[in-house]
């Protein structure tokens, strides 16, 4: 039986890569940092930033393939477990002969180009997007025959992702703020990203590959869908273009073009209200 490690498979998008892989014949392994998956399985607790831990993890458990999810979006440890860790797992999955899904996202580009093709160069403007960028570079010098895979905003019904979480705390008064009605992004059900991910872990492809959502929204359209699918008032999102004070900070249009991972990949890459069943 083949093995699949997951890093960080205690997170949303790695606790649904692990029963798919496991419906398609792996025997998974996965992850975590501060949190267990709460589910039976293999759980194995690492930390990235260890450059040693990594690589007798990785001896330890002798996997065919690593889809590499685990990171850290802000805060004193994202540059040391977004960037360097994931240069760890590539060194270590290069060492070994293992087979390594990256999976990266569209933070790393400035969003001033709208339509972004998988020649597309990265230019960061947060440092949660710069340690992404330098996490792509690192695992394709040092991995090269791995998959990258440049996602975009992830939506999750179980566990409940930030973006969703957010719209239902809007709706409910329990959360200020604005959903920017010109900030675009394509995002996808968690569970055709993470389909998209272990049939690329099956397979051969070697570079950068976009994996994103068929439809382009804007946030407050996404929000609209989103309480549409849980049935809440969208009426009571609060919509507002992007402040001109806060235009340099926000990344306003990346629109990821997946026609490549659509004509590769069997998994379908839904449009978010396809996914959710729900029309405008
Ligand atoms: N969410 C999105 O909208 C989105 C969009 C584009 C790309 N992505 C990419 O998708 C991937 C997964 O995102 P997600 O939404 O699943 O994130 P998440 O829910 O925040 O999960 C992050 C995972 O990383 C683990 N982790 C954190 N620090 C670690 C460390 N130092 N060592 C080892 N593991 C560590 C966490 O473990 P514990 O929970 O156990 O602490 C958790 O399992 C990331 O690479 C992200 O860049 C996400």
């Amino acid at each position: 039986m083949r093995r699949l490690l997951i890093t960080g498979a205690s997170g949303t998008l790695g606790r649904n890569v692990a029963p798919i892989a496991q419906q398609q014949g792996w025997e998974v392994c996965g992850t975590y940092y501060t949190n267990p998956p709460p589910l039976p399985g293999q759980w194995y607790r690492l930390d990235v930033r260890d450059c040693q831990a990594v690589m007798a993890l990785m001896c330890q458990i002798q996997p065919d393939a690593v889809v590499h999810t685990a990171y850290q979006p802000r805060g004193p440890e994202l540059w040391a477990a977004t960037a360097e860790g994931a240069a760890y797992v590539a060194q270590a999955a290069q060492e070994l002969g293992i087979r390594l899904v990256h999976v990266s996202s569209d933070a790393i580009f400035d969003g001033t180009n709208n339509l972004y093709t998988e020649t597309a160069k990265p230019n960061p403007v947060t440092p949660y997007g710069a340690a992404k960028a330098a996490a792509e570079l690192a695992v394709s010098a040092i991995a090269p025959r791995s998959a990258i895979a440049r996602t975009s905003l992830t939506i999750s019904r179980e566990p409940l992702d930030p973006h969703t979480r957010l719209v239902l705390d809007l709706t409910s008064g329990q959360s200020s703020g604005q959903l920017f009605t010109n900030q675009y992004r394509c995002p996808i059900g968690v569970d055709d990203l993470a389909g998209a991910l272990v049939e690329l872990a099956a397979g051969d492809f070697a570079g950068i590959i976009n994996v994103a959502g068929a439809e382009a929204l804007s946030r407050y359209d996404l929000g609209c869908v989103i309480a549409r699918a849980y049935q809440l008032d969208a009426a009571k999102l609060p919509a507002a273009p992007i402040p001109p004070h806060a235009a340099s900070k926000v990344v306003a249009d990346v629109r990821i073009d997946s026609t490549l991972a659509r004509s590769l990949l069997k998994t379908r890459l839904r449009g978010i209200e396809d996914w959710f069943g729900v029309k405008r």
